[in-house]
């Protein structure tokens, strides 16, 4: 079986200023954008953990925040930096080009 990677448009960079989570949807794909220190990263958009929306959580310099149990995912790796969630995010390669925000599905 042969798995084919796509480019896909998501948002404008303007949707994602600095310190900001962005979350979209794109067939079965749920990715959050996360613009930390104006670097665009984009993850999974649902916890590893349970069915919560880490758009709706909080960004800082270790990664996003999960708002319901709390746990913290890095960025790069998507790797949980406290329990209860134990399971890494997905993590997705990301490009700008002519200001618009595209992720590699
Ligand atoms: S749902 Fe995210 S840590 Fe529990």
């Amino acid at each position: 079986m042969i798995f084919l990677s796509k480019w896909i448009k998501a948002c404008s960079l303007e949707q994602v200023k600095e310190g900001q989570l962005f979350g979209f949807v794109s067939d079965d794909n749920k990715i959050l954008l996360a613009n930390l220190k104006g670097k665009i990263h984009a993850t999974d958009l649902i916890c590893t953990h349970a069915d919560a929306d880490l758009s709706t959580g909080f960004l800082s310099e270790e990664g996003v925040r999960c708002p319901l149990h709390l746990s913290v995912f890095n960025l790069d790796d998507g790797k949980p930096q406290n329990l209860p969630a134990e399971i890494p995010l997905k993590t997705y390669n990301v490009k700008i080009d002519d200001d618009e925000i595209y992720v590699e599905l």
